[in-house]
């Protein structure tokens, strides 16, 4: 089976070609993925402003789709199915993707699916390494942060979330604190790999805490203290271990609500993990050799898609459109696009997937 993914719903216009066996087994291959971000219009903003992303997945949507179709060196008849964003995210942005993969799947006389980008997110490692389900998901992004036990495409049980800021927003503000520019996660990693993590005392919140519930709102605010605490006389080397402390404090709590998570999960499931971290944030070295240590600590594994399928991008949904498609899973081309879009509020495709 082959189907194009298109991504709109935030500041990267995507398209992506995947392919896999119609039986299921194993993971699939990335024919062809093309990416492009926006950062450059968004930078004089300090982030992402919907209207310009809107226009500019508008100017580039078809030009990509192209793009990934001959590197795939396929027509559009060779595909079994086109998948698009259908939300959570700027709805202006999943509007421009959605539509042209509606019309795409029109024109060709092909399936639709209407995908739901935490999905694409939650089933990448399926697609980069065939895992089987149920696996415990740690999905950490700009706009989301939780805990999921994953078992099966559609079926998804949540164990806590954000309180408050989702993790990436919490490095795009103290990026922001800091002046370290835009887009923030990788600035905080850079500046904080050579920076002291035990200069300045940060809190850990929630950390000790039963559940599985994150906050970063006091963790933001605490370095924002400390901004201004130091003021004139912050230097670089205080910005870095501002960074570090940051992050090590993040890297923490992490930490621990993951290593709740797993005692819950192997309670529930009878096994060990895997533990899987996905979405932007999952890009951080750091935090991925924390996580690591973590599931290590539980005898259970951790899979992490490479940094280029952690950031937004189509090869996901693309995948899980396949995945949907095999399961006989297709969306009607009046399907509505969503700005929300909780992923256990998704439908269950008509047969239950069993690893
Ligand atoms: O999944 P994603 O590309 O878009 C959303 O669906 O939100 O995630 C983007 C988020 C941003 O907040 C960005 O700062 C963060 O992921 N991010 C990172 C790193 N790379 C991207 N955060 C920490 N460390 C990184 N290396
Ligand atoms: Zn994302």
């Amino acid at each position: 089976m082959k189907v194009l993914g298109i991504e709109t719903s935030c500041d990267e216009t995507a398209a992506a070609v995947v392919e896999a066996d119609a039986a299921g087994a194993g993971g699939g291959r990335i024919l062809a993925s093309r990416v492009l971000s926006q950062l450059d219009e968004h930078r004089p903003f300090g982030g992402v402003v919907p209207e310009i992303a809107a226009r500019a997945h508008l100017d580039h949507v078809d030009r990509l789709v192209a793009e990934a179709m001959a590197q795939a060196g396929l027509g559009f008849e060779a595909l079994d199915g086109v998948a698009a964003t259908a939300g959570p995210g700027l709805i202006g942005g999943v509007l421009v993707g959605a539509m042209t993969g509606k019309a795409i799947a029109a024109v060709h006389d092909k399936p639709f699916v209407a995908v739901n980008h935490l999905e694409g997110h939650a089933l990448t490692v399926r697609l980069t390494d065939g895992l089987a389900f149920p696996y415990l998901l740690l999905l950490v992004s700009g706009g989301h942060c939780q805990l999921l036990a994953v078992e099966g495409v559609g079926r998804y049980r949540r164990y806590g979330g954000t309180l408050d800021d989702a993790v990436g927003e919490a490095f795009d503000k103290v990026a922001k604190l800091l002046g370290l520019g835009y887009p923030g996660g990788p600035a905080v990693e850079r500046a904080a790999a050579e920076g002291d993590p035990a200069r300045f005392a940060l809190p850990r919140p929630m950390k000790g805490r039963p559940g599985c519930d994150f906050s970063f709102s006091g963790l933001k605010t605490a370095v924002r203290h400390a901004v201004e605490g130091l003021g004139e006389t912050r230097d670089a080397a205080a910005t870095r271990d501002l960074a570090a402390g940051f992050q090590a404090a993040v890297a923490e709590v992490l930490q621990d609500r993951a290593g709740r998570a797993l005692a819950r999960f192997a309670a529930e499931q009878g096994r060990a993990g895997p533990l899987v971290v996905a979405g932007g944030v999952a890009a951080n070295q750091q935090l991925r050799t924390a996580l690591a240590e973590t599931a290590a600590a539980a005898g259970a594994a951790l899979v992490a898609p490479p940094p280029r399928l952690c950031t937004d991008n189509a090869a996901m949904i693309a995948w899980a459109g396949l995945e949907r498609l095999r399961l006989g899973a297709a969306d009607p081309l009046d399907f509505r696009a969503r700005p929300r879009w909780p992923l256990d509020e998704l439908g269950v495709p008509g047969l239950v997937a069993a690893g």
